[in-house]
């Protein structure tokens, strides 16, 4: 299965996505996760991408773009991918059918994990998440409970960033649930609830 997983930040994507690679092994592509990666090892695009990630807003497409292209054209996303974090607009959402119309491949669901704004605000300003295997918790782990980590407060998970997250999400993310929707691709799931909760009926709508 080819997954795309949308939501707004914080509403439990990486949760859901980490849940079914355990559970299924699918490739997960975070594009969240591969800029973090980026700003750690010091590259180019890492510095081009850190001050938009910073301030809470998205980082060019081209960029973007560039590094989800190389990544689907690996091995391991041959046997079934979770986009986590992209796409992110009308123009990603684009770019991503015409690269998996030219692979011969076309996604099977587009899960909206929803979460109201205010219970974002709260989740965001607590989680953790691991410096070694990024496996993300709240502030009550104290080390990660996979590999013993060091658990870090992410440098835009601060209430004034969340903020202006939650508004690029709703200006220019919210709209690919009616692109979604129109293609009869989107499932949508309550994330209001225990993450075993979302999980049972994230299964059932993927019809896993
Ligand atoms: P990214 O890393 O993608 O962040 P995001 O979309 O804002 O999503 P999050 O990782 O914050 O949340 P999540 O939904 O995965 O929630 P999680 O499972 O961690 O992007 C960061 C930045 O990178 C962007 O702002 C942008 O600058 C850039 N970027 C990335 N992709 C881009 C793109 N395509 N184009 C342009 N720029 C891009 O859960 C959150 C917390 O809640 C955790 O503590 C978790 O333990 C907890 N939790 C989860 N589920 C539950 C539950 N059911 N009940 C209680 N707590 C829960």
């Amino acid at each position: 299965m080819n997954i795309v997983l949308l939501g707004a930040p914080g509403a439990g994507k990486g949760t859901q996505a980490q849940k079914l690679v355990e559970e299924f092994g699918f490739d997960h592509i975070s594009t969240g996760d591969l800029l973090r990666a980026a700003v750690k090892a010091g590259t180019e695009l890492g510095k081009e991408a850190k001050g938009y990630m910073d301030a809470g807003k998205l980082v060019p497409d081209s960029v973007v773009i560039g590094l989800v292209k190389e990544r689907l054209g690996m091995p391991e996303a041959a046997a079934g991918f979770i986009l986590d974090g992209f796409p992110r607009n009308t123009s990603q959402a684009e770019s991503l059918d015409a690269e998996l119309a030219g692979m011969g491949v076309s996604l099977d669901a587009a899960l909206l994990v929803s979460v109201e704004p205010e219970v974002i605000v709260e989740r965001l300003s607590s989680r953790r998440t691991c410096r070694t295997c990024g496996y993300t918790g709240t502030a009550a782990d104290e080390t990660c409970p996979r590999d013993g980590g060091e658990m870090y407060q992410r440098d835009d998970d601060e209430p004034e960033t969340i903020k202006q997250r939650l508004d690029v999400y709703e200006e220019s993310t919210a709209p690919l649930v009616g692109y979604y929707r129109d293609k009869g691709l989107l499932r949508e799931v309550d994330g209001d609830r225990s993450q075993d909760e979302v999980y049972a009926d994230v299964k059932t709508l993927l019809g896993l």
